[in-house]
């Protein structure tokens, strides 16, 4: 069953369509949207051997020729000197501004290809096919496009919405157990911001997902993109809500910086980790009651995620490198920090201007070195 969920913005709305076999079918979805029947495909040569003949295949058996643009996976990918190879190679094959890019992988090749997709001759349209459950639940839904800069994270970008998502389940069957987990702390983030019912429900059925049982999955990966699409809509540049979206980012982000993108600690694993923290921050400035933050944090260990600093490969950390990291965050407003917190067990809200003594004296207490 193809279930469909909408992102309501406009001239700029489109679909997510979450079932098994939309890969095969990706000629019939991705036709219509096509003036002349040709595309690039994006993906990473991890993706390509698993997945791009398929793709490839059932493009040309529906009439649409595609041309492969392989890149090496890793954060790494989502570089300056990637993107300018990858433009490069899109002038070379002369695509224009009809025609289409496909973003086939995980959130590496969604951000890069969609970020050359949003500059390429002033912006081309792209469509997603997401091939990890992260990107599937989270990074290609929302426009956010971005490559990393030597100072941090995402920091050059921009926003520029697929024209379709496809997310194919099946090409979950693929994904080592790691990164499934990296994507269901994404899939938990939306029950801890703003969904309890949702959040009971994995804390019953998390194993399942985890299992890849089809039902527990599709549901999981349903709720999720409907959570998103429902935000983004509402708040499509960050101006408010979808800021919730960051529920753990800003210790993520630092641990991730501090580690070294790729090294020991995935996104995903820094983003469980980070809900973790944000829920015990909450509890320990007393916005959040204590039995709430150790539900979210079982949760999460629940899962085989890190919930403590000390589960980290080397868990000694300076609280002052943390910070100095967070003072960096894109949320951070003239060096005031910004914290995504909870009052509940999905009721998340943005705290502006938190003060540092109380990080410094939270990080302490999480184990890290005054
Ligand atoms: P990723 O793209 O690096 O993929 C993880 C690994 O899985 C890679 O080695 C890849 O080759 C492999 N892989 C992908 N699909 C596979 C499959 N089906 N079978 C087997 N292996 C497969 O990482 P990710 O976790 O998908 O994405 C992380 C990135 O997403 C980060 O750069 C993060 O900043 C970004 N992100 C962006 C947004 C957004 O809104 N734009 C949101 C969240 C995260
Ligand atoms: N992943 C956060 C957002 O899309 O806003």
């Amino acid at each position: 069953m193809t279930v469909a969920v909408r992102v309501g913005l406009g001239p700029r709305s489109y679909e997510v369509l979450i079932g098994r076999g939309l890969v095969d079918a990706a000629a019939e979805h991705v036709g219509p949207l096509l003036k002349r029947r040709r595309t690039a495909i994006v993906m990473d040569e991890t993706v390509d051997a698993l997945h791009g003949p398929r793709l490839i295949g059932a493009l040309e058996a529906g009439g649409v020729a595609a041309e492969a643009i392989v890149v090496a996976p890793g954060e790494q990918t989502k570089s300056f000197a990637e993107l300018e190879r990858l433009c490069g190679r899109l002038l070379d094959l002369e695509l224009d501004r009809s025609d289409l890019v496909l973003a086939f992988g995980g959130g590496v090749v969604g951000d890069l290809a969609g970020f050359a997709a949003a500059i390429f001759k002033r912006g081309i349209g792209f469509v997603q096919i997401p091939t990890t459950l992260l990107a599937q639940v989270d990074s290609s839904v929302g426009g956010k496009t971005a490559i990393d800069a030597p100072q941090g994270k995402n920091l050059i970008g921009a926003f520029h919405q697929p024209r379709l998502v496809l997310a194919d389940l099946s090409m979950l069957d693929t994904l080592p157990d790691r990164e499934l987990r990296c994507g269901y702390a994404e899939v938990l983030k939306y029950g801890l911001l703003g969904d309890p019912a949702f959040f009971e429900w994995l804390e019953g059925a998390g194993p399942a997902v985890l299992a890849r049982e089809e039902g527990a999955l599709a549901r999981a990966v349903a709720r999720s993109v409907e959570m998103k699409a429902e935000i983004v809509a509402e708040d499509e540049r960050e101006a408010g809500r979808r800021a919730l979206l960051n529920l753990g980012h800003t210790f993520a982000h630092a641990l991730e910086a501090q580690v070294g993108f790729d090294e020991g600690l995935k996104h995903g694993e820094a983003v469980g980790l980070g809900c973790a923290m944000a829920f015990r921050f909450s509890a320990f400035l007393g916005q959040c009651p204590a039995q709430d933050a150790a539900r979210a944090c079982q949760a999460v260990a629940a899962a085989g995620l890190p919930s403590t600093l000390a589960e980290l490969a080397d868990g000694t950390f300076s609280a002052e490198a943390l910070l100095g990291r967070m003072a960096q965050d894109k949320k951070a407003e003239g060096g005031a920090l910004t914290f995504v917190l909870a009052r509940r067990l999905g009721e998340a809200f943005v705290a502006k201007g938190v003060d540092r003594e109380a990080v410094r004296g939270f990080l302490i207490g999480e184990g890290a070195r005054g």
